[in-house]
């Protein structure tokens, strides 16, 4: 039998099998093509790839639906084929940056939890062809998702047709740990029945109709496995200060004794934040969050973690080995869901998530740029920040208070593109210390950011903005000549510090 050929339960469905070079014929110029994968685990890998080495030799264009970032560089390799006409909602990849920056890709950067339903109620064009990886087809035909669940499902419900990528490189243990539940098109939606991080209320794998199925391929390439960075001081320093915040906040009875679930945002230093929950007093800790990283298992495997909700797995080589042999260990401590559940603004606002982010500079007054290097060159996206942030219990970012060896401050007087509003932030951190703006007006945040958050070196520059824009008024002071004038200089001169 050819390797693959048993994860396909459903005997009748063993036709549909044949090459990605026969499956790509499906996508045509123009096509919409939604692919699975998210924060680059549970990507399908062959036929995009297929695609890309196609449209090197016979151009072609189409418009790219993802849950997230994609792995094994499949959005760079797209895109060095000129194949990416348009894109949503977020990526990574640093050829696709380029592109996208240079005004060739059209990209439309959306809170994760939105796009579906966009495309759902006709706000966003249809999926013509859905390329989906799998880890088997059960005996009744349902798709069992592999290390994401993104918005896999809701591409199988909405595409015309879809391809289904058999992975044979996942270890089959993971069917069961998937929790698929879709809302209703409105007007006849009800509320999402879940309470608790840990509840289920959906399937363990995709309902779809057999004929639906127009192709299977099957598929022998790993997902990336992602390095993760050492905590370094910096980052060590922004962890501690959280972790005495809480201690605070549960001492004074804001908090429970667990904290509630938490949501941490992508890259090293939220990584690094999290890891300094292991050596903290907290227990029973629980994650309700999209991207669950090698630190969400190391709280696991040292006791201090119960539950985990996610929407993918992104793991270092290391940590995806470890778990996946011991998987029975952790099969009844996480799930993954569709990232229309597990970004819900309606669950995050009930479950009362604290959400920590990274950012990429905020300003005096709270505002903050995730997304925009010196407002106007694309980084990766706004992913699922603003989806948790904007309903989470307590809103933080965090950043290292300097960038490019000093050259930039991440704390402005102005932040040069705004992802997250003063409305909607509570508390900002760096490795200064912590600023909780909760119940502050303008001008009492903007004396707490820049004495808590900012570098020695920009403080003063920063208080004498703040002093001076104060002299001119407002509810929130500036002075619009000056603004942004850090990081015009920048551009000009390759540092906001003034000589
Ligand atoms: N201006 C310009 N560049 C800056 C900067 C600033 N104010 N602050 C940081 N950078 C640069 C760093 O120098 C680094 O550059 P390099 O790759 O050339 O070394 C890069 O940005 C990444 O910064 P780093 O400190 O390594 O942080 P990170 O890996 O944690 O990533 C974000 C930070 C903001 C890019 C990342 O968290 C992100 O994309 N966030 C938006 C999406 C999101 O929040 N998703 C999670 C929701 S659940």
């Amino acid at each position: 039998m050819m390797n693959g050929l048993d994860r396909i339960r459903l005997i009748s469905l063993r036709d549909k099998v044949m090459s990605a070079q026969q499956a790509i014929e499906l996508i045509k110029d123009g096509s919409v093509v939604g692919l699975s994968g998210f924060g680059g685990a549970g990507e399908a890998k062959t036929v995009p790839l297929a695609l890309a080495d196609h449209a090197a030799a016979h151009p072609l264009r189409i418009t790219l639906a993802t849950g997230a970032s994609l792995g094994n560089s499949i959005d760079g390799r797209l895109s060095q084929a000129h194949a990416i006409q348009r894109r949503y909602p977020y990526q990574a990849d640093p050829t696709l940056r380029k592109a996208i920056n240079n005004g060739e890709v059209m990209y439309i950067d959306q809170h994760l939890s939105e796009m579906a339903d966009n495309i759902r109620h006709h706000n966003l064009p249809s999926i013509n062809v859905a390329v989906i990886a799998a880890t088997a087809i059960t005996e009744d035909g349902q798709i069992i998702p592999t290390g994401s669940c993104g918005n896999s499902a809701n591409f199988i419900e909405m595409a015309d047709q879809v391809i289904i990528e058999i992975d044979n490189t996942i270890n089959p243990v993971l069917e069961g740990v998937h929790d698929i539940y879709l809302p209703k098109a409105r007007p006849n939606r009800g509320p999402i029945p879940l309470t608790q991080a840990g509840d289920r209320i959906g399937t363990i794998g995709i309902n779809v109709s057999p004929e639906k199925i127009a192709a299977i391929v099957l598929n022998d390439l790993p997902d990336t496995q992602f390095g993760m960075d050492e905590p370094d001081t910096d980052t060590l320093s922004i962890a501690k200060h959280l972790i005495h915040f809480f201690e605070a906040e549960v001492a004074q009875g804001r908090l429970p004794e667990n904290l509630g679930p938490l949501q941490s945002g992508v890259g090293s230093i939220a990584n690094a934040v999290f890891a300094g929950f292991e050596h903290s007093n907290f227990n029973n800790l629980e994650m309700y969050s999209e991207v669950l990283q090698d630190c969400t298992f190391q709280l696991i495997d040292s006791g201090k973690m119960t539950f985990a909700s996610g929407c993918s797995m992104t793991l270092s080589e290391s940590c995806a080995q470890k778990v996946m042999q011991n998987f029975d260990q952790y099969k009844d401590k996480i799930v993954l869901r569709p990232q229309e559940i597990s970004n819900n603004p309606e669950i995050i606002r009930r479950l009362g998530i604290i959400a920590i982010n990274t950012a990429l500079e905020f300003d005096i007054y709270g505002n903050v740029n995730s997304t925009h290097v010196t407002g106007t060159k694309m980084m990766n996206g706004i992913g699922g920040s603003g989806d948790f942030t904007r309903h989470a219990h307590i809103a933080i970012f965090v950043t290292k208070s300097i960038a490019k060896a000093g050259a930039i401050s991440s704390v402005v007087p102005m932040v040069s593109h705004t992802d997250h509003t003063e409305h909607d932030v509570d508390v900002l951190v760096t490795e200064q210390g912590l600023a909780d703006l909760r119940g502050l007006a303008p001008r009492e945040r903007a004396r707490k950011v820049i004495e808590c958050c900012a570098h020695p070196d920009y403080r003063e520059a920063l208080l004498s903005y703040f002093e001076r824009a104060c002299e001119h008024g407002g509810q929130t002071p500036h002075l619009l000549n000056e603004a942004l004038s850090w990081h015009a200089q920048f551009e000009e001169t390759g540092s906001m510090k003034t000589a």
